[in-house]
């Protein structure tokens, strides 16, 4: 399955402006298009969804369509069983597709009162996630590519779709999200639309009669719009624009970022890769992959009060193929860091509020401890209280983490804040002086 290979290559050379980006956006659509009704480009004889294939032309034009119906859709609320909650509710534009309040989980629900247990991600940067795979073979020694780097992609902060249009039914569906009872229930929501007859136009009137398929085009103009390179992956970070040697980085953020890469001091370059690749494709700040790393356990969330309730990640409970895995407890996907500084909460339990905090975390998770976690009954420190005993070997202790209560933290407060303001150049939208 090559589609993610099909997905990145068009970015190569786009410009930190993203002028070209444009362009791909509508090629990368077109992928998508062509993947999901396996048409073949050349072919001349096609009518929309015939099932025939059409001109690369005609292809474009689709994909332009679903394109901008999934951006109704994906603003609407009507498509939510309380009909007030709309995908950018959680996934606000204005702040790099996440949400824009502080709250760790996000309300939904028939009547908006009820509580996932997730914080949610911002979706920008997912086009380079890889399908999700358990054996991720990949080595920073090009001689050697043969490094088991484990369990790694997909969506979800346990990776448990493969595209955003499986991922879709998820919050569509999901009791304490938009809590539709049924594709059928989404259909029907469908039917009553503003853009029903966009709906028609591009699948024909035969996509009413199945409520399936109604769900299923509902779902595929949603995953092409989020393809649109312009507003999910413009790369228009000042760090961009660093790369092309468009604008220089202040000494600080310089700072920050040796910080970052240095193996020995903030590591963090280690998952959240900072180098473009070896193709000229700009770097996304994750490499994907699935690491526990401990997080203190979020006492705000509502499934929390009990206490032998715990989100496990890759284990489950939302995933449920790798149910028997306990050496897959505690794991979650790696995010990107762009556009990190706009988030109001951290991590999959969303437990960390602020940036400052969140790179604390990782350098005094072992050595300041006391800091983090709250104390038993009898007086020590709870240490990675959200993650119970047996499944602890799971943890990754590797730089900026390890040491003992008491050691020197990897990196010192001066060189947290500059952690904090390389982060900031990661943030899209900036305008280079002229
Ligand atoms: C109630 C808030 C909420 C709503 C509404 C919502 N989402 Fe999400 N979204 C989340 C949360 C929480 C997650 C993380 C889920 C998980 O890890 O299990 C998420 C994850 C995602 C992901 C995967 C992101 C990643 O990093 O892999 C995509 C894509 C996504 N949502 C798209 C959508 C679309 C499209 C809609 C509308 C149909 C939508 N969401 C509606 C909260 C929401
Ligand atoms: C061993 C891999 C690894 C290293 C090294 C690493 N991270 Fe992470 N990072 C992760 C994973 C995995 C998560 C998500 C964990 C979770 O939510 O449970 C994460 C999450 C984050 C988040 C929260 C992002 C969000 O959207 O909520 C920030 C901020 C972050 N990392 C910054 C850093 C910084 C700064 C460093 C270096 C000081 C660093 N990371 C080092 C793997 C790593």
């Amino acid at each position: 399955m090559l589609r993610h290979i099909v997905l990145i290559k068009p970015q190569l050379g786009v410009s930190p402006d993203g002028r070209r980006g444009l362009l791909m956006a509508a090629a990368l659509a077109l992928a998508g298009v062509l993947a999901g009704s396996g048409v073949r480009a050349e072919n001349t004889t096609g009518q929309p969804d015939s099932g025939l294939a059409m001109t690369r032309a005609q292809a474009y034009a689709r994909a332009a369509k679903l394109e901008a119906l999934g951006r109704k859709m994906f603003a609407d609320p009507g498509l939510s069983g309380s009909g007030k909650l709309a995908c950018a509710s959680c996934h606000d534009p204005q702040h790099g597709f996440a949400p824009g309040n502080d709250r760790a989980v996000q309300l939904g629900g028939k009547d908006l009162t009820q509580a996932g247990f997730r914080a949610t991600p911002s979706l920008k940067y997912l086009q380079a996630a890889p399908q999700f795979t358990e054996h991720y073979y990949e080595s920073e020694d090009e001689a050697d590519a043969s490094i088991d780097n484990g369990p790694s992609g997909g969506l979800t902060w346990d990776g448990r779709a493969d595209r955003a249009r499986e991922q879709a039914r998820f919050p569509l569906l999901a009791p304490f999200e938009m809590a539709n009872d049924s594709e059928a229930a989404v259909a029907a929501r469908l039917r009553k639309a503003s853009y029903a007859g966009d709906i028609t136009a591009i699948f024909g009137p035969a996509v009413w009669q199945d409520d399936a398929k109604t769900f299923a085009a509902a779902t595929e103009a949603l995953e092409v719009y989020q393809q649109n390179a312009a507003e999910f992956y413009p790369y228009t970070s000042k760090y961009d624009f660093y790369l092309a040697g468009r604008t220089k980085l202040t000494p600080q953020e310089a700072r920050g970022l040796a910080l970052f890469n240095d193996p020995d001091k903030g590591n963090c370059g280690n998952c959240h890769r900072s180098e473009p690749a070896d193709d000229g494709t700009p770097p996304q700040f994750t490499d994907f992959g699935m690491i526990a790393i401990g997080v203190p356990r979020n006492r705000a969330i509502p499934a929390n009060a009990d206490p032998r309730f715990f989100d496990l990640g890759l284990c489950g409970p939302l995933r449920t193929d790798f149910a028997g895995r306990t050496d897959y407890c505690g794991l979650f996907r790696t995010p990107s860091l762009r556009n990190v500084a706009l988030r109001r909460n951290f991590f999959h339990n969303g437990v960390i509020k602020t940036l400052r905090q969140a790179v604390t975390f990782y350098v005094e998770r072992d050595t300041a401890p006391a800091k983090w976690y709250p104390r038993k009954a009898d007086g020590t420190v709870d240490q990675y209280d959200d993650l119970p005993a047996r499944y602890r070997d799971n943890l990754n202790t590797e730089p900026p983490f390890g040491g003992k209560p008491g050691d020197k933290p990897a990196l010192s407060s001066a060189e947290i804040d500059d952690v904090v303001a390389f982060l900031n150049t990661l943030t899209d939208g900036y305008k280079p002086q002229p």
